[in-house]
């Protein structure tokens, strides 16, 4: 690999928050700290092709999306780079190809945007490394997770696993709101390999972007509780993280995804970003978990997909369950298996 061209390729998984990140301040700071399981199997994998060119100050680059030529990406990703010039100052020397792909379907309601900035944050860290080749393991990661964040903020969580917090808070040390860090207490055996089955309900365009949803909670009646609120439940997440009370840690979850859709429901504009099929499916896992004492919950995005949240020991008779009574809620019957993972791979 010379510092003329060359390529990486790196891959980046998705993550489902516990604690919501709903609200941000100016530069992509968090209202509240959030705190997210980085998923498995949902990842977007990014090759970064780069060569050197005059730095005539003009900055171009070519998107690939599965192989073909995706022009409607390209003014996110343009203004990911305007953003991060000025801490990158290198690539404006480079010419870029991004070629990009996902495992999970495209258009399937599950954001690509955490996987995808995630990845080519990482991408560029490669590139920042080959040019400066004495930069720690350290300060590689906690940048990649710094450009993420630019990119779009849940993207910082997505460059490390199994569980990441974004967002400063007085008791996790070294969080920020600059950039994800490993929670760093260790986890309870109850929490390792936790499982995410994602139930497609709807799969049609976001009712709402995640850009317009953060903008609602300017001027938003509820905001100020709802910040406050999610500092508390961050604090009571990490002792459950720490104890296993996962009967606690279900409690908190379900209701910071019914939080998250309470703001959107009383911001103005509102919007309700659930279909009827979302509460059948919450409907049933609740009567589920009261029958058969199994520990499993819900939690959401701002969609109507829903996330099926089990410790591994209980996946054999929740499995069963989703097959027999929720993916005739799904669109297409489609779901997707999905666990606690590790973070970006160089692949
Ligand atoms: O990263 P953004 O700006 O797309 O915001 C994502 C917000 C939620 O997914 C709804 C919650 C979260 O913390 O991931």
């Amino acid at each position: 690999l010379s510092v003329e061209n060359g390529s990486f390729q790196w891959s980046a998984p998705s993550n489902i928050a516990l604690v919501k990140y709903w609200g941000k301040k100016d530069h992509q700071i968090p209202a509240n700290p959030s705190i997210s399981f980085t998923l498995n199997n949902c990842k977007t994998i990014t090759k970064l092709t780069f060569e050197k060119k005059i730095n005539d100050g003009k900055f171009s680059f070519d998107l690939l999306f599965e192989g073909q030529p995706k022009e409607d990406f390209k003014p996110k990703i343009q203004k990911f780079f305007e953003r991060i010039f000025e801490y990158c100052p290198f690539l404006k020397d480079f010419h870029f190809t991004i070629d990009t792909q996902n495992t999970f379907p495209h258009s399937s309601g599950i954001a690509s945007s955490a996987s995808g900035m995630a990845a080519l944050a990482i991408n560029i860290m490669s590139l920042e490394k080959v040019l400066n080749p004495t930069i720690s393991e350290d300060y590689f990661n906690q940048k990649a997770s710094f450009l993420a964040r630019l990119g779009s903020g849940s993207a910082c969580r997505s460059i490390k696993g199994n569980i990441v917090v974004w967002g400063n808070h007085a008791e996790i040390s070294g969080s920020s709101d600059l950039f994800g860090v490993e929670f760093p207490s260790s986890v309870h055996e109850n929490f390792k390999n936790y499982q995410d089955t994602i139930l497609l309900v709807d799969k049609g365009e976001k009712q709402v972007s995640s850009t317009v949803g953060h903008d609602l909670m300017f001027g938003h009646p509820f905001a100020e509780q709802r910040f406050s609120q999610a500092h508390h439940n961050l604090s009571a997440i990490k002792n459950v993280l720490e104890n296993g009370d996962v009967e606690h840690f279900i409690k908190i979850v379900e209701s910071e995804a019914l939080t998250l859709h309470a703001m959107m429901m009383t911001s103005m504009p509102y919007f309700i970003l659930m279909k009827p099929n979302t509460l059948e499916i919450i409907n049933k896992i609740w009567k589920f978990r009261n029958n058969t004492q199994t520990s499993v919950c819900f939690t959401l995005d701002a969609g109507a997909n829903v996330h099926v949240l089990y410790p591994e020991s209980t996946k054999e008779k929740v499995l069963q369950f989703i097959k027999n009574e929720l993916v005739g809620y799904c669109q297409n019957g489609q779901y997707i298996c999905d666990e606690i993972g590790n973070g970006a791979v160089n692949c």
